[in-house]
């Protein structure tokens, strides 16, 4: 028994925010921006818009796209590090809007791991056969943990949400997730406040994320070389087999040294970091929707997602569609 992504969806809030409109906000450009992330422009929620509401929209399409409605859901779970509330969970608030009564619903945070982790635990429930048809959702609002005035980090995110349906199936779907976190990595990519921390006056900053780039670059590239060829040698797959990469897209350089890992051509490869920026546990589902709907990815491919995260997290999704 294997579990098969049977329908996907997405949603990106209406703003968009363009690169000439942050060089009115930080000293940055346009050229810097392009040529060091590959970033373009970025989606931006609207004023009382939230990580639910666009994760709903992102839920509807992809039931929509399963032909399923939402009383067929019996597991939900919504990976998210930008929650609505302390609690209830992000996925409770899902449930609560697509009117789901009853079901496991809850968050997962491995921040932009967070779908490749959200994934990994909905496919072992599916493939136990304790559930039928799992909603995972990726769904973020970054922009309200940004410092609008630190360029080296407002530059880089976006707000968006990606949404798939999964279901048992006797052909396979899910081949096999990676899933790995190394906590010693705590302070090169953190927000440093939080709910029990504390927001300390004198720590400017500390509700806002806090990223040491270039160290968090040259790790991120190593590891996700390491992951794919882990996921290769489980699966006893040469790198010919893959048609397709979905990576977290964070920046175009790290996603380029994972296509040379893997020996792809870059339109093996779903980009849309110049779109979307960085919309951390969005960023792999909102890939997959694109690809899948301009009908780039065919049923029966393979496809490799990974991704890399703070706390350090990582991981990747080898599967079928
Ligand atoms: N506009 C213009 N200049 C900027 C800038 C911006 N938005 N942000 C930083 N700079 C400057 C720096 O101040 C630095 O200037 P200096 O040389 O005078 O000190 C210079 O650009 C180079 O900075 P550096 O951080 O070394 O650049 P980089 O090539 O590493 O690119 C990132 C920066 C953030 C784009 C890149 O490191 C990155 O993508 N890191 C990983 C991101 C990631 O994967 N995030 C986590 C996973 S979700």
């Amino acid at each position: 028994m294997y579990a098969r992504i049977t329908g996907t969806g997405s949603y990106l809030p209406e703003k968009v925010l363009h690169n000439r409109d942050l060089e009115k906000i930080v000293d940055t450009s346009d050229k810097w921006i392009r040529e060091r992330t590959g970033i373009i422009k970025r989606h931006i929620a609207a004023e009382g818009q939230t990580t639910r509401d666009l994760a709903v929209e992102a839920a509807r399409r992809a039931l929509q796209s399963a032909g399923r409605q939402p009383q067929d859901v019996d597991l939900i779970i919504v990976a998210t590090t930008t929650p609505d509330k302390v609690f209830p969970s992000t996925a409770c608030l899902v449930q609560q809007s697509l009117d789901i009564h009853g079901c496991p619903a809850f968050d997962v945070q491995a921040v932009c791991t967070g779908f490749v982790y959200a994934l990994g635990v909905a496919d072992k429930f599916i493939r136990s056969g304790s559930h039928r048809c799992a909603l995972v959702i990726g769904a973020e609002t970054i922009s309200r943990i940004l410092d609008w005035s630190d360029r080296s980090t407002c530059v880089l995110f976006g707000d968006g949400a990606g949404a798939v349906v999964l279901e048992p199936s006797e052909a396979p779907g899910i081949l096999s997730t990676h899933l790995h976190a190394d906590g010693k990595y705590e302070e090169l990519l953190h927000v440093p406040g939080g709910v029990s921390r504390g927001y300390p006056a004198e720590e400017a900053g500390g509700a806002f994320v806090q990223m040491k780039g270039n160290e968090v670059f040259r790790i991120a590239v190593n590891t996700l070389g390491k992951i794919v060829d882990e996921t290769l040698e489980e699966n006893q797959l040469q790198k010919s087999d893959i048609d397709w990469l979905v990576p977290h897209q964070a920046n175009i350089r790290i996603i380029a040294a994972t296509a040379k890992k893997l020996n792809l051509d870059m339109n093996q490869v779903v980009v849309t970091v110049d779109e979307h920026g960085n919309t951390s546990a969005a960023s792999i589902p909102l890939a997959l929707d694109v690809a899948v709907r301009e009908g780039r990815i065919k049923p029966g491919q393979t496809l490799i997602m990974e991704a890399f995260g703070g706390g350090f997290t990582w991981g990747s999704a080898l599967l079928r569609l």
